[in-house]
């Protein structure tokens, strides 16, 4: 429907009105294909075809972002924002339904500026969670930001769709700690806290930004860490009581006091609880002992370092690499099909043997992460931010990942992943099932365009599973702030029909 009434001359020539023709990039240009590629994290979405950008806007000021949204609605050509290039299903850089479609990518707009006073933060979009959790960490090593694991996941998406990682059981998602944030509008207008009005900055933050209009920065809240805390990765095998100790685990993990996190990674028929616990380590080992003496940790697990190094602990497994691999935007590359859930009642032992008997020993690439709740994201309503999920025990992933090319790779993959998803049914999050936006999945469905609009109905499908009650203010927001539905992709909110 959009192609037939873009115009991809008449966009560029509007472009060049405003912005340097260096920083736009067609498929002829000599730099298109490392432009395009330079923050694609998976592998599935770098395949040449026409699934990608016919213009890409390397915007280095806000101004650029303003004339290609302008441009892109003038001349009927529709924008996708990127920041950090980490969707799962690609969609901030490639289209399976919309061909004619530019991409804005805002990696040059990363500044940060920390106010060491206020323990406040203005981050670009296009800086990524490690160069945030770096200058934090920098301006004081007091200091520290409630977000995601993987240092090269970007601020602009990440924030936007909520942010889960180690500080959430005591601050809450990222989204919960966003104050103001600069939005450029559909009719390209800059916009703060106050003049984008209430909707709008509830939109932002756990809404998914693709839908309502291009998030440039980010004033963030930054939250109190110890100038010490304590990290630990214990690995047990199926002979060493993984199955009972992960049975146990989702009971504990949800009720443990807020300054400790207790994660569970399911690979190589190994299960590892890895740990960020708010303090030193005796009071961790009294800790565990006192909540889950099962898993037998002692003073030997304990490794104390400053906050910001366990956030390299947390990505790379070990902490003995300085602070500043946080600074390298270079994503690790693989191919990927992630599928997530939420657990409201622990699962019963048996079927933890059988999923670990039937799905968890078969392919070696794949991983399970068991992330708890409780603390802080039980404490916040539901419907104070478009992420609904706040009451439920844990979040589950099934992480594909592989680095063969073809459909033999790809097809086992996906095989296994969605087969592990249908084996859990009985046991998980029901009416709907509840998935996390920033975990993009597209099994859960796609839009539907029907004359020049969104189906709503269409979009309720998956809409809810991310957002629940959420989804229908979500569609109110967006018919007041994009009634045309100009920023799109294949799961963004639709407008809400007239009748409702
Ligand atoms: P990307 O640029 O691909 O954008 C994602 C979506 O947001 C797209 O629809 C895009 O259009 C839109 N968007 C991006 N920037 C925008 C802006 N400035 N304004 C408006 N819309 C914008 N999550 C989590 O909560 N905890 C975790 O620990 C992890 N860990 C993790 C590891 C790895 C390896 C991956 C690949 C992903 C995660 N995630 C995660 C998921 C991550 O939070 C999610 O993919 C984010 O949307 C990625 O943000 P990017 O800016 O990198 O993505």
């Amino acid at each position: 429907s959009s192609s037939a009434s873009s115009d991809i001359n008449g966009f560029l020539n509007c472009l060049s009105g405003g912005i340097p023709p260096s920083l736009v990039q067609t498929p002829s240009s000599n730099s298109y294909s490392s432009l395009l590629l330079s923050t694609v994290q998976n592998l599935r979405y770098t395949l040449p075809g026409p699934t990608r950008p016919l213009v890409i806007v390397a915007a280095n000021e806000t101004a650029h972002v303003q004339t290609t949204v302008v441009c892109g609605r003038r001349h009927g050509v529709h924008v996708r924002t990127r920041s950090g290039g980490h969707d799962y299903e690609g969609l901030s850089y490639t289209s399976v339904n919309h061909k004619h479609f530019a991409v804005l990518d805002l990696a040059k707009l990363r500044s940060i500026h920390v106010d060491a006073t206020r323990a406040e933060a203005w981050v670009g979009s296009g800086a990524t969670l490690g160069e945030l959790y770096y200058a934090a960490a920098a301006a004081n090593r007091t200091f520290g930001f409630p977000a995601g694991n993987c240092p090269t996941v970007g601020v602009g998406g990440h924030l936007s769709g909520g942010g889960f990682g180690a500080l959430s059981r005591k601050y809450g998602l990222s989204a919960d700690n966003v104050i103001d944030a600069m939005v450029v509008d559909a009719q390209g207008r800059l916009l703060n806290r106050s003049t984008m009005g209430k909707d709008l900055f509830w939109a932002i933050r756990g809404g998914g930004g693709e839908s309502f209009g291009v998030v440039v920065s980010w004033k963030v809240r930054l939250v109190a860490v110890p100038e010490t805390v304590t990290v630990f990765g214990i690995r047990r095998g199926k002979n060493e009581s993984a199955v009972e100790l992960i049975t146990k685990w989702q009971a504990i993990a949800p009720s443990l006091p807020r300054d400790l996190y207790l994660r569970v990674l399911v690979q190589n028929q190994h299960a590892t609880f890895v740990s960020l616990f708010l303090g030193r380590c005796s009071q961790l080992v009294d800790t565990m002992g006192a909540h889950f003496p099962e898993l037998g940790m002692t003073e030997k697990d304990c490794q104390e370092m400053s906050w910001v190094k366990s956030t390299v602990f947390f990505f790379y497994g070990t902490a003995d690499m300085p602070a500043e691999v946080l600074l390298d935007r270079r994503s690790q590359n693989y191919y990927l099909k992630v599928k997530s859930d939420h657990v409201e009642e622990p699962m019963p032992r048996g079927a933890w043997e059988s999923l670990w008997s039937e799905w968890l020993e078969k392919p070696e690439t794949a991983m399970v992460m068991l992330d708890p709740y409780g603390g802080r994201m039980a404490s916040i309503s539901p419907s104070a931010t478009p992420f609904p999920h706040r009451n439920y025990l844990y979040q589950l992933q099934f992480y594909s990942f592989w680095f063969e090319n073809g459909t033999v790779a790809l097809d086992s993959r996906l095989s296994w992943v969605r087969g592990v998803y249908k084996f859990v049914e009985p046991y998980v999050s029901k009416n709907p099932r509840a998935v996390y936006v920033n975990y993009r999945d597209l099994d859960l469905g796609t839009n539907e365009v029907e004359g020049n609009v969104t189906s709503y109905a269409k979009a309720r499908v998956w809409g809810e599973k991310y957002f629940k009650g959420n989804f229908k203010r979500l569609a109110a927001v967006k018919s007041k702030v994009d009634p045309e539905d100009f920023f799109r992709n294949e799961q963004s909110i639709p407008t809400l029909p007239a009748s409702r």
